[in-house]
C-alpha cells in the first residue's frame, strides 16, 4: 500500500512507543501533514524531497540493539531536521559519538525540567522557570556527543533536551506528545515551524479541495458505488463523492432490519432529499429475519448477516452498469502498522461485519479517500463538507446491528421491543447533554423473563440492558458513571412506556474483561 500523500511533511518514525500515534495527531493538529513508518522498512532512499522534518519515537528497545536490519541509520545523515524523542533521543546521542546506558535511577510519570540554554525548540516554552513533563524511560544518555549542548535537565536526566545547532537535531527524554506534559505544543510547533520550516497545509478545508480534486481526476468518467449505512465514515465517503462526482456516484444503502429506530428515514432523507445523492434503498427486513430464523449462536449470526449483505450489496450493485470502483470508508490507524487507536484486535474475538471480499470478486477497483485520516480529522472534514452535526457525531454503531444486542434468538417482536428502549436511552442522553460525553451507548434485550408487579398485576417480561461507556478507540472501555436520577428517570421511562420490559439492568463492566457489544 502507498501511503506517500505528495505533501510537504513530517514523517514520523515508530520505534514501537504506545504513544507514536499521539505524535503524528500532535503534527497534523499543529496544520502540517505528517506520515506513520516502521523503523523496519523505511529506508533513506525512500524519503523524498518532500520530508522536512523527521521525528523519532520512543519505543521498548535498547539502542544497543538496533542492528542495520532494524534501523538505516543513513537517515541520520539527510540533512533533514530530526527530532528525537524518549528512545529516539537516545538514538541521536549514540550514534553521533555520545553514550547511553541503563539509568540509576528510572523517571516514570511527571518530572520538573529547568531551563539551562536558549534554542528554537524551546523558543516561547519557558514562560516560568520549570515545566513539568511527562518521563518514561529505564535508559538515559550520560555522555553527549561533542556537537550537542543541553538546553533544559531534570534531576534525573542531565540531559532532558539536548540540540547539535549545526546539523539541526533536537532530543528530549520526555513525551511532549501526551498531554501530561505541560505545553508541549510549543515543542512541536516549533520544531515544525521554527525549525523545518513546512508552511500550514493540513485544515479540514484543505482536506476537502484536495480529496475532491484527486478523487474527479481519479475517477474521470466511471461509475462508483459505495455502501452506505449512515455512520460516520461512509456518510463522509459518500459526500465527499458527491462533491467530486455527483450523479456517477451510486450509494446502496441496505435495510437489514436491524437498525436502530427510524434510522431508514433519516439517511432516505439526508442523503436522497437533502444532498441529492443517488441513492438505492434497499428494504431487505424480510430476508434478513427469514435466514436469521431460531439461529442464537453470535458468530453465526455475524456470518449470516455479513455474507447476506454482500449478496444484496452485490445484487443491486450489478443492476448498474458499468461500474469501475467501490469506494471504502478505510481510515489512517486501519493502514499503519501500529494500530493502538484501530479497535483493530477485537476481529479476532468477533467476526466484524463489511463489504471485504467484494472488490475482487466484482473486479472493482477500490477508491479509498479517507485512508490517510484519523476518525477526529473524518469527523471534521464531514463538517466542512456541510454534513450535519448529528451525523458527524454519531456513536459508532456495528454492522450486525441490532442482532448482537439481542442474545438469544431474533423474532420481529423483539427488535421493536429494542428498537423502542435504545430510542428513549439515548434521546435522554441527549436532552441531559450526556450524549456527547460517552463514547457509545445502547440497549440491549436480554432473553430472560422476570417477574415484576404494575398496579396490582404480576407481569412477566424481558429484562433490557443498558450499557453506556467511555473510551479513546475501542479497544479498552469503562462504564460511564450516571448520576442517580438521570438512571432511575431513564428506567421509569422504559418500563412505564414499553410493554414488554418489565425491569431494567445497568452493565459496569469495562473492556477487558467485557467487550463493548454483547455478542
Ligand atoms: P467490541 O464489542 O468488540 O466492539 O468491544 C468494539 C467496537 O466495534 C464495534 N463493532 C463493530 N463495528 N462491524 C462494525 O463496523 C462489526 O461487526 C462490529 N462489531 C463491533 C462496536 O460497536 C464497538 O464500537
Amino acid at each position: 500500500m502507498n501511503l506517500d500523500l505528495n505533501l510537504n511533511k513530517i514523517l514520523i518514525i515508530d520505534f514501537g512507543s504506545q504513544f507514536t500515534q499521539l505524535i503524528v495527531r500532535r503534527v497534523r493538529e499543529a496544520g502540517v501533514y505528517s506520515e506513520l513508518v516502521s523503523h523496519k522498512k523505511v529506508k533513506s532512499f525512500h524519503i523524498k524531497s518532500n520530508t522536512k522534518g523527521i521525528i523519532l519515537s520512543g519505543g521498548p528497545l535498547n539502542v544497543y540493539q538496533l542492528n542495520d536490519n532494524l534501523f538505516d541509520r543513513t537517515i541520520l545523515r539527510l540533512g533533514v531536521p530530526i527530532l528525537g524523542i524518549c528512545f529516539g533521543h537516545q538514538i541521536l546521542s549514540k550514534f553521533n559519538g555520545g553514550k547511553v546506558k541503563q539509568s540509576k535511577h528510572r523517571e516514570f510519570g511527571l518530572a520538573n525540567i529547568y531551563k539551562k540554554n536558549n534554542s528554537l525548540l524551546t523558543k516561547d516554552y519557558f514562560n516560568k522557570k520549570s515545566k513539568k513533563v511527562w518521563m518514561s524511560h529505564a535508559d538515559q544518555v550520560y555522555k553527549l556527543p561533542k556537537s550537542f549542548k543541553v538546553i533544559a535537565s531534570s534531576e534525573n536526566s542531565k540531559y532532558a533536551i539536548v540540540e547539535c545547532t549545526r546539523e539541526k537535531i533536537f532530543g528530549v527524554q520526555f513525551h511532549p506528545e501526551v498531554t501530561h506534559s505541560e505545553n508541549g505544543k510549543k515543542i512541536f510547533s516549533n520544531f515544525i515551524f521554527k525549525i523545518c520550516k513546512i508552511k500550514k497545509n493540513w485544515s479540514p478545508k484543505d482536506q476537502k479541495i484536495r480529496l475532491i480534486k484527486e478523487t474527479r481526476q481519479l475517477i474521470g468518467s466511471n461509475k462508483v458505488i459505495c455502501a452506505l449505512s449512515g455512520g460516520v465514515d461512509s456518510s463522509v465517503v459518500a459526500q465527499l463523492l458527491n462533491k467530486a462526482i455527483g450523479k456517477k456516484l451510486y450509494c446502496i444503502f441496505v435495510n437489514t432490519g436491524l437498525l436502530r429506530k427510524n434510522e431508514e428515514k433519516q439517511v432516505i432523507q439526508t442523503f436522497k432529499k437533502r444532498l441529492k445523492i443517488n441513492l438505492i434503498y434497499v428494504n431487505a427486513e424480510k430476508e434478513f429475519l427469514k435466514k436469521l430464523n431460531k439461529v442464537s449462536d453470535p458468530e453465526k449470526k455475524r456470518k449470516i448477516i455479513g455474507n447476506l449483505f454482500i449478496k444484496i450489496f452485490e445484487r443491486y450493485s450489478k443492476k448498474i452498469k458499468n461500474v469501475r470502483y467501490l469506494a471504502q470508508g478505510t481510515l489512517y490507524p486501519d493502514l499503519i502498522e501500529s494500530k493502538s487507536v484501530t479497535g483493530s484486535q477485537t476481529s479476532k474475538i468477533k467476526s466484524h461485519h463489511n463489504v471485504g471480499g467484494l472488490p475482487k470478486r466484482m473486479k472493482l477497483k477500490l477508491v479509498e479517500p479517507l485512508k490517510y485520516l484519523f476518525k477526529d480529522e473524518v469527523r471534521k472534514l464531514g463538517l466542512e463538507l456541510n454534513l450535519n452535526k448529528e451525523i458527524i457525531s454519531r456513536h459508532p454503531f456495528p454492522g450486525p446491528g441490532l442482532a448482537i444486542r439481542m442474545p438469544g434468538i431474533i423474532t420481529k417482536e423483539k427488535i421493536n421491543i429494542l428498537k423502542e428502549a435504545d430510542h428513549y436511552f439515548i434521546q435522554a442522553l441527549r436532552e441531559h447533554g450526556l450524549y456527547n460525553k460517552i463514547w457509545q451507548a445502547y440497549a440491549a434485550l436480554l432473553p430472560v423473563k422476570t417477574v415484576g408487579v404494575m398496579g396490582d398485576n404480576r407481569t412477566y417480561e424481558y429484562l433490557c440492558l443498558l450499557r453506556a461507556i467511555t473510551s479513546e478507540d475501542g479497544m479498552t472501555a469503562d462504564f460511564y458513571e450516571f448520576k442517580k436520577p438521570f438512571i432511575q428517570k431513564i428506567s421509569n421511562k422504559i418500563v412505564n412506556s414499553i410493554k414488554g420490559i418489565n425491569r431494567v439492568v445497568y452493565d459496569i463492566t469495562s473492556k477487558p474483561p467485557s467487550t463493548i457489544e454483547l455478542e
